[in-house]
């Protein structure tokens, strides 16, 4: 089959978009959240993208119109779908023995780990990288790779190490803390190359580390906000890795995140009572009332209704927040924590709110709906971080009009300008940022926001700002396209696309039998 040769010359740039999360098939955070929104964006912009996601059981449940591409020797099997709003074509694995599992994407539901992670997704990327190399089988076969985040960083090194032509590979980091690091004679026994075994590899002090092989191995590297591109080539925010980012900067460039603006409109929002925008705050004032109601906080209070809705994590400060939650309820603010994480963490928030029912409201879990009934109700969004690569959540929170507290790192200070209380009338700000990562730092941030809600004219003035800000994708996706073709262009010189389609009949992909994966005939 040769493909190619029915192709119109000048097809538009096609894009395979890896990723472990995406909304709605599977999310644990903003990296579900942004490879949904810069996909569709790019698909606006002319691109074709597909993604490629681990066949989940809920990925399964939700994508729509789905067929059997091709069956893997190993046992997984490639399907084709797309994602019930946007309608993105994606690619599944579906690997029952390794992804239909209870439980989240990387752990059970005890929270632990899945044992055999690195086995996961390096057969996700083995899978990824040969769809990449020798097409879905279906006249489809990208130009560029994009992976994202640890879960596809062997994705670069195999396309890295293929021997003959080959898309070139862009890397996206939405998280440095999150390093896919093994034991590296676990790497060994699932047959990965030597070359990756090694320090100029993909070994990280005696480990082996699949966040390291994407950095190691993409052709160039991008993180999520312009902020957080800086700090990783520090040892205070490189987690390890600034040493060998410094190596590569000048392949690295920091595209700030946008939101799905439509997903997340105030003016259109399903889960809300009534809907709102800067202009017709009515709305917003009933989405206090209701969630007051709906979970039992004090109707008649007149202090801000002070929210958190982040994963209860260090990297989130939520150990800071349950520190400074006495603070803030006697500044007679009401508080609502809804998240999940750390069970240390999730048990001494249940506890905090025991007899503090009507001025305190915790729900550990992770619902959709209500993180948007929050954002809606709110006053004040808790968002602080000790490092944060771009930050979703204080977004969402600013367009529905709840200013965010938090601190200026990362892509939060690409995002949230600091309003200046002192003269609030002279000020553009958008929300309310202290330096030091303590409890007092933030309960006196807390209450310097405080003061400013009982300035009606003031707080509107801040909280339309906030709402009228455009944290759309558009700008950031042309970004990514411009570096797209910054890649491509080199590439289709070497690497003519029918060699890569000859090429197509060997399985090259440097696996081991564990992660052989052969395209059904
Ligand atoms: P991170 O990706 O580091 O968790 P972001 O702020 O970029 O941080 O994205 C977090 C995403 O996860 C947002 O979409 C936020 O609404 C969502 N989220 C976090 N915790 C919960 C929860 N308990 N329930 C529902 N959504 C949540
Ligand atoms: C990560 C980061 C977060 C970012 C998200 C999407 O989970 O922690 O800051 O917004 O990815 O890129």
């Amino acid at each position: 089959m040769d493909i190619a040769r029915h192709e119109p010359p000048g097809h538009s740039l096609r894009v395979l978009f890896a990723t472990s999360e995406l909304f709605p098939l599977a999310k644990t955070g903003g990296l579900g959240d942004a490879a949904a929104a810069l996909p569709a964006a790019l698909s606006a912009l002319g691109v074709d993208v597909r993604a490629i996601l681990p066949g989940y059981v809920s990925a399964l449940d939700t994508v729509r119109g789905k067929r059997t591409l091709a069956r893997l020797s190993t046992g997984g099997t490639l399907l084709l779908g797309r994602t019930p709003d946007s309608f993105l074509p994606v690619y599944l694995l579906d690997w029952p023995e390794l992804f239909r599992r209870p439980g989240g994407p990387y752990q059970d539901a005890e929270k632990r780990d899945w044992p055999d992670n690195l086995r996961r997704f390096a057969a996700f990327s083995a899978a990824a990288a040969r769809l990449a190399l020798h097409g879905d089988g279906e006249a489809w076969q990208p130009d560029l790779v994009h992976a994202n985040d640890w879960h596809t960083g062997l994705l670069a090194a195999f396309l890295a190490l293929h021997a003959g032509p080959r898309p070139p590979s862009l890397f996206t980091i939405h998280n440095l803390a999150y390093q896919g690091n093994f034991p590296l004679p676990e790497a060994r026994a699932l047959g990965l190359p030597e070359a990756l075994l090694v320090p100029d590899g993909a070994e990280f002090y005696g480990q082996f580390s699949c966040l390291k092989a994407g950095i190691r191995y993409a052709d160039r590297l991008t993180t999520v906000s312009p902020t957080y591109a800086r700090e990783i080539l520090t040892p205070e925010f490189g987690a390890g890795m600034d040493g060998l980012l410094r190596a590569r900067a000048a392949d690295l460039v920091g595209i700030l995140n946008g939101i799905d603006t439509a997903l997340w409109d105030p003016a259109h929002d399903p889960a809300l009572p009534a809907p709102f925008d800067a202009d017709h705050p009515a709305g917003k004032r009933l989405a206090k009332e209701a969630l007051r109601h709906e979970l039992g906080l004090d109707p008649a209070a007149d202090g801000p209704l002070v929210v958190g809705v982040n994963r209860l994590t260090e990297q989130k400060m939520a150990d800071v927040v349950l520190t400074a939650l006495p603070a803030l309820l006697d500044e007679g603010a009401q508080v609502v924590v809804h998240g999940e994480g750390d069970p240390g963490l999730e048990a001494a928030f249940r506890a905090a709110a025991v007899g503090r029912e009507t001025r305190l409201a915790v729900r550990i879990g992770y619902r959709e709906e209500l993180a948007h009934r929050l954002n809606a109700a709110a006053d004040l969004a808790l968002t602080p971080a000790r490092f944060e690569p771009c930050g979703l959540t204080t977004m969402y929170a600013m367009r529905y009009g709840a200013l965010p507290v938090t601190r200026p790192v990362g892509g939060l200070g690409d995002t949230v300008t600091d309003i200046d209380t002192a003269n609030p009338t002279r000020a553009e700000g958008t929300g309310f940022t202290f330096a030091e990562p303590s409890a007092a730092a933030l309960a006196g941030c807390v209450r310097r926001a405080g003061r400013l809600f009982r300035d009606p004219v003031a707080w509107r003035r801040a909280q339309r700002a906030a709402m009228r800000r455009d944290f759309g994708w558009e700008v950031s996706a042309r970004r990514y396209l411009a570096l797209y073709g910054d890649l491509v262009a080199p590439a289709v010189q070497t690497a003519p696309r029918l060699r890569v389609l000859a090429a197509a009949a060997e399985p090259s992909v440097p696996t081991a039998p564990p992660l052989r994966l052969e395209a059904a005939a």
